[in-house]
């Protein structure tokens, strides 16, 4: 018997990363030294206190039982890390709840929250999940361009009045992934205006938010007045604190929207391990002093990488925050020509910009996820693809 994904499942994109995998599969197996800068899952260690409690805590027996939900103190960590980092403050009863990674609740929230055929906003390009999530809940996205004369923000003003009025969402991400611009209050005011006069919710992915550089500090949107009243921002431990495949994360703002993901949740999954969630708790109340260190370290790596370029030939954007560097390729490639044969010639492995929307294509996504000297090994191999390709 032959089986038939549904059509929900087959209108989704086959993500880029498992053709990317074989493709880094064949490429060490022809014997090339692979360095692998194509996916975010960060290589730095987390704080030693969250593999101090995590590995205490697994020694208890009773540890082991469903959570269903966060545990008592989660939200009020997390209520502490936003008033202390944001300025933001959280009521850990109504406006928090606790996610399997941000990824669980970005990719169930418009199940939760529309209806089939209703519009969502959604940044072209953007992370996938934010078209897929809208698709899989049977909803149309939207793509609003971010383009670079418009310092990478969608332009509001811009969306037809009849399209804004038969949307339900618009979904935001400064600094973002794979545009790894930042966004000012000014912006985050203007989406609120939007949001009332629309009546739709604001969703801001804010995965990023302590990996900004140069002395900057990314605001939550949260933090604008009105905001909690329209809106909700996801975050997440897996950048912050290196905890990626600890797979925790939350979301805070409207209760309302909060409590319908809650009520779908519940449904689907029934809480992180406990370790895991009092690791959590002592990374969210921690001296946050290594979260500035490790900024140093990214700033270290993008200076590399970006210089290193230069001397290859190629001028790429400096990015300003997250672990991402968003380059315009060398002309007369297809993103996927570029990065495909890249990895196949060099072993550098870079993802190319299509899969984050139409308006990736002519771009790659390159991960800072590898020490100064390797990334200058990388740069260095792509000098001599380039020279070797030029078209
Ligand atoms: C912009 C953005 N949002 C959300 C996520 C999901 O992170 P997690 O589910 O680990 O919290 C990622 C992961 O790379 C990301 O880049």
């Amino acid at each position: 018997m032959e089986i038939q994904p549904s059509d929900r499942i087959r209108d989704l994109e086959t993500g880029i990363f498992s053709e990317l995998a074989r493709r880094k599969h064949a490429a060490k197996q022809a014997g090339r030294d692979i360095i692998d800068l194509s996916v975010g899952s960060p290589d730095l260690p987390p704080p030693p206190i969250v593999m101090e409690t995590l590995a205490r805590e697994a020694q208890d027996p009773r540890n082991y039982g469903y959570t269903l939900a966060a545990i008592p103190g989660f939200a009020e960590a997390v209520a502490h890390f936003y008033h202390t980092r944001y300025g933001v403050d959280l009521d850990p009863a109504r406006e928090v709840i606790q996610l399997m990674g941000s990824q669980d609740g970005l990719a169930h929230l418009a199940m939760a929250l529309i209806n089939p055929g209703d519009i969502v906003f959604v940044p072209d390009p953007g992370y996938p999940i934010y078209e897929a999530g809208v698709r899989i809940a049977g909803g149309v996205p939207y793509p609003l361009p971010l383009q670079a004369d418009h310092g990478f923000l969608p332009d509001l003003d811009a969306i037809p009045p009849d399209v804004a009025r038969r949307a339900r969402m618009l979904i935001l991400s400064y600094p973002g992934n794979p545009v790894t611009a930042l966004a000012d209050e000014a912006f985050f005011e203007r989406a609120v205006a939007f949001a009332r006069n629309y009546e739709l919710l604001v969703v801001h992915d804010f995965a990023y938010s302590e990996l900004v550089f140069d002395g900057v500090r990314a605001p939550s949107f949260l933090s604008v007045p009105g905001a909690k009243e329209v809106g909700i921002e996801f975050n997440s431990l897996s950048k912050t604190f290196n905890m990626a495949g600890c797979r925790i994360g939350y979301v805070c703002g409207h209760p309302g929207a909060l409590a319908a993901l809650m009520a779908l949740k519940s449904h689907i999954d029934y809480g992180v391990f406990a370790p895991i969630q009092r690791a959590a708790i002592a990374a969210l109340t921690a001296d946050p002093t290594p979260l500035t260190e490790q900024v140093h370290i990214y700033e270290r790596r993008r200076d590399a990488l970006v210089e290193a370029l230069d001397e290859a030939g190629w001028r790429i954007d400096r990015p300003q925050a997250t672990m991402f560097a968003w380059a315009r390729i060398p002309d007369g490639f297809t993103s996927r020509e570029f990065s495909f044969s890249l990895l196949e010639a060099t072993g550098v492995a870079v993802t190319p910009g299509d899969a984050f929307g139409q308006r990736g294509e002519g771009f790659v996504r390159i991960a800072l996820v590898q020490p100064e000297q390797r990334l200058r090994e990388a740069a260095r191999r792509i000098g001599d693809f380039l020279r070797h390709h030029a078209r």
